[in-house]
């Protein structure tokens, strides 16, 4: 895991495009891209996991490494010379985001990964007309993509795997790095590959304690509060109409950090901040969800 791994004290000097740059030593480049001022994208990555490496819209040219690294894992080491804009670097970013953008629906993913579909010359659009799915030979000149059916099985949150980058931050925030349920999976192979419940039952069905981690993590709107499903499908949905409000929960005693995002003076969703020691942006599904009783005081029965 990324976080901590840094050793106070001791430091690390790396060269980012020509510029020295110090560190702690245990630091990962993409950190040390940070301390130059220097944007790496990345997708896969999230401060409050440890990092994957499944994207690898993060890497650099390393002198002496045949390969491009993945800066969101790779550690600093003294002397390290780093390129983060060379031809190499932008290429391969650039298909990256290419290939994500051809195959699935990025455009509920935040403004900064349509910055940087923009900034790379990415262009999905050569690749065909988008097509739906098929398991035959795709149609020569279509793209083929991931649409498939929203899933809406539960009232408190959607599933759109049409907008799946794979990114696996939801099976980890599922699973060993928070919430230790393991009620989502990758399952199936190339471009069957799928997050997937036990057996793909229906999420009430399967393990799944709605703690809603995976969507505090989810970078494309793949998982959603159904809350903001609803009104994104009713056209209500107005984030510039939205204030963003810090609270304690009321639940328990453990005191995690809630942000009520509120629209029309109700509240559409909750997220938590990752910087906060107490939980480091994950709840349970009380903090997540239990939010009903504020909008409904005057007609609620005790
Ligand atoms: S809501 Fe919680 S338990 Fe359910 S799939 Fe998401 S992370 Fe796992
Ligand atoms: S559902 Fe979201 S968090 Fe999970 S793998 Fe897909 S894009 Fe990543
Ligand atoms: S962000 Fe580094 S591999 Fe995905």
């Amino acid at each position: 895991m990324n976080r901590g791994a840094a050793v106070e004290g001791r430091t690390v000097t790396v060269s980012i495009d020509g510029r020295p740059v110090e560190v702690e030593e245990g630091s990962t480049i993409r950190e040390a891209c940070v301390a130059a001022g220097v944007e790496v994208p990345t997708l896969c990555y999230l401060e409050n996991l440890a990092p994957v490496n499944v994207c690898r819209v993060c890497v650099v040219e390393l002198e002496g490494s045949r390969a491009l690294v993945p800066s969101c894992s790779r550690k600093v080491e003294p002397g390290m010379q780093v390129r983060t804009d060379s031809p190499r670097v932008r290429q391969s970013r650039r298909m990256v985001l290419e290939l994500l953008a051809s195959a699935t629906d990025l455009s509920a993913a935040g403004e900064e990964v349509h910055r940087w579909i923009e900034a790379y010359g990415a262009e999905p659009d050569r690749w065909g007309e988008p097509a739906p799915y098929t398991a035959d030979a795709p149609t020569p000149g279509s793209a083929v993509t991931l649409e498939q059916p929203v899933k809406v099985d539960n009232p408190l949150y959607v599933r759109d795997y049409s907008r799946c980058i794979l990114c696996y931050k939801c099976v980890e925030a599922c699973g060993d790095q928070a919430q230790f349920t393991f009620a989502i999976a990758v399952a199936g192979r190339g471009f069957d590959a799928h997050i997937s419940t036990e057996y793909d039952v229906k999420l009430p069905e399967s393990a799944c304690v709605y703690c809603g981690n995976c969507i505090g993590v989810c970078p494309t709107g793949a998982l959603m509060f159904r809350s903001e499903y609803e009104m994104r499908e009713a056209g209500t949905w107005d984030p510039q109409r939205q204030t963003v409000t810090d609270t304690i929960c009321p639940y328990c005693g453990v005191g995690c950090t809630l942000e009520l995002h509120v629209q029309d003076n109700r509240i559409v969703k909750v997220t938590s901040p990752l910087d906060r020691e107490v939980t480091r942006g994950h709840l349970c599904v009380k903090g997540r969800f239990g939010f009903e009783f504020v909008q409904d005081r005057g007609s609620a029965t005790p």
